[in-house]
């Protein structure tokens, strides 16, 4: 477990779609947090000692059958608990209130009063913006509680407890619909749990070397590279603890971006000190891609060679105990099931395709408590290139996804080629950063076209640019209008092959942001 100053503040999890934005608030305030499951008892907390426990949001009702629960000897461990939403009306049901359907439900933009000066509101005008998502609410109070907020329908839009540490607010502090939430979870946090606010990304790198060391002793290291962010500072950060006793396999597939294996190789060549394998497996993974026109098909062929690839690199590794993986904390959560069970343990599919399993290697994953911007700024600290740092992501079969049939060595020069130019012009607008993810996608059809005076019957390539923050939903990018006349007509005369461009305005769902 990583943190700092022994300062941490634990969320317990009844199922919000907030709980992750709940941690990301109260690490932005640089105090470290984690998501638990609500089943956590009060004895692993203590031995846990946070400085703040928040109990988050969920969708069921607290007064329904199986609703989500947690041990009421929680709130009486004389840790502050702040419960947001359903976690404040769980906290004030077990301490004796009534909780009820509410006639009028509230969603959205609403004016909250505040009542009094207490000190979850410090510093707060008493008229603020909070964002509301409830049908139930708090409807009977006992003595020992005072209302600190309400809302025109909502008489306790904030609570606490007169002589026990708990505060509850009906609304959600954590979105950024609300303008002040910041700064109640800040209140709560410094004005009522007392933490002194360390923790800071340099000092997690730091805590951070000092684990793998321990971890791993004088054993070796083996970590796969893709050319992503995330297995780059992995590689990084173990490399900063125990330097040449880390291997790092590059298996290059040939189904990269344009220079991607020169700039990933370049990089740990030129800033660190790792014991750098690079294969060349472009011909091996054209070959089995052969008449393969099947997505799944590709993506099974990719994922089986590249552990076949790693294997046999791997072998002639020797000493090697640990697998580095770039798991990120996202994914760690998404296995925490909301409503109970084990806690954490990992999608099969960040395994990569399984590597662990075969190799009998034990995993080391120093990312597993960071959101993606946390690990970017690692990456930034440890100076590693932009290019590298903020890439945007790029699925593990790569190219093979975005050539839609047969994979040729013609076809992938074709939209390797066109993928350039779209990064490049987006990159030469300042837009790379704004969009989530953009990229070129090479169509299986010719189509007539003119050029000079003769017809052509070439190549489509559609252009896909996507916002989306977690990438299970998403919003086509709205590129302006020029900007994308000129990726059109760089690709129609740059791209040999090519002679039609269109612009892909689908959603996900019912779309996905890959085409396979
Ligand atoms: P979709 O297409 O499902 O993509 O909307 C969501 C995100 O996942 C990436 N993606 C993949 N990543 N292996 C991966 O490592 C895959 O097979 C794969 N398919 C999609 C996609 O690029 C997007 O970021």
């Amino acid at each position: 477990m990583i943190e700092n100053n022994n300062e941490k503040i634990l969320i317990l999890d009844f199922g919000s779609q907030y709980a992750q934005l709940i941690a990301r608030r109260v690490r932005e305030n640089n105090v470290f947090s984690e998501i638990v499951s609500h089943n956590i008892t009060a004895n692993e907390i203590r031995q846990i000692n946070p400085k703040g426990i928040i109990l988050s949001g969920g969708p069921a009702s607290v007064y329904v059958n199986n609703a989500p629960k947690c041990e009421t000897a929680i709130i009486n461990l004389g840790i502050p608990v702040l419960g947001i939403c359903y976690g404040m009306q769980l906290g004030c049901q077990m301490l004796g209130a009534t909780v009820k359907p509410t006639k009028t439900r509230e969603y959205g933009r609403t004016s909250c009063t505040i009542n009094n000066n207490s000190n979850l509101f410090k510093s707060l005008s008493k008229d603020i913006v909070v964002w509301m998502s409830h049908g139930d609410q708090v409807v009977e109070l006992p003595q020992e509680f005072e209302s600190i907020a309400h809302t025109n329908n909502c008489p306790y839009a904030a609570i606490k407890h007169k002589h026990k540490a708990f505060y509850g607010v009906q609304f959600h502090p954590e979105v950024t619909h609300t303008p002040l939430g910041i700064n109640i979870i800040r209140n709560f946090l410094y004005g009522i749990c007392g933490c002194n606010g360390k923790w800071k990304i340099h000092s997690y790198i730091e805590k951070s070397v000092n684990d793998i060391c321990k971890q791993v002793g004088k054993a070796k290291v083996v970590c796969g590279l893709s050319g992503g962010v995330d297995s780059a500072v992995t590689a990084a950060l173990i490399n900063k603890a125990i330097g040449r006793n880390l291997s790092c396999i590059f298996v290059d597939n040939g189904l990269l971006r344009n220079y991607e294996a020169e700039e990933v190789i370049k990089t740990f060549r030129d800033n660190f000190t790792v014991d750098l394998h690079t294969i060349d497996a472009k011909e091996r993974f054209l070959t089995k891609l052969e008449g393969v026109t099947d997505p799944e098909k590709k993506r099974k062929i990719i994922g089986h060679e590249f552990i076949e690839v790693f294997k046999e690199e791997a072998k002639k590794i020797s000493g090697v105990k640990f697998l580095a993986q770039g798991t990120l904390y996202p994914d760690v959560i998404e296995s925490i099931p909301a409503h109970g069970g084990p806690t954490v343990t990992i999608k099969s599919h960040h395994n990569v395709g399984g590597l662990p399993a075969e190799l009998e290697f034990e995993l080391i994953e120093p990312l597993r408590f960071l959101f993606k911007d946390e690990v970017r700024k690692i990456g930034e600290e440890l100076g590693m290139p932009e290019i590298l740092v903020w890439r945007h992501p790029f699925p593990g079969p790569g190219l093979a996804i975005r050539i839609i049939g047969e994979v040729t060595k013609q076809r992938l020069d074709i939209i390797r080629n066109a993928d350039k130019v779209v990064i490049e012009e987006v990159q030469k607008a300042n837009l790379y950063r704004s969009i989530a993810q953009c990229f070129a996608v090479l169509l299986p059809m010719s189509t007539v076209g003119v050029m000079g005076d003769e017809r052509s019957y070439e190549n489509v390539i559609a252009i896909r640019a996507v916002e989306t923050t977690d990438f299970m939903t998403a919003d086509w990018y709205r590129i302006p209008n020029e900007l994308l006349g000129l990726i059109s007509s760089r690709i129609t005369n740059e791209v040999k092959g090519v002679n039609r461009v269109v612009y892909d305005i689908s959603t996900k769902p019912p779309s996905t942001i890959e085409w396979e």
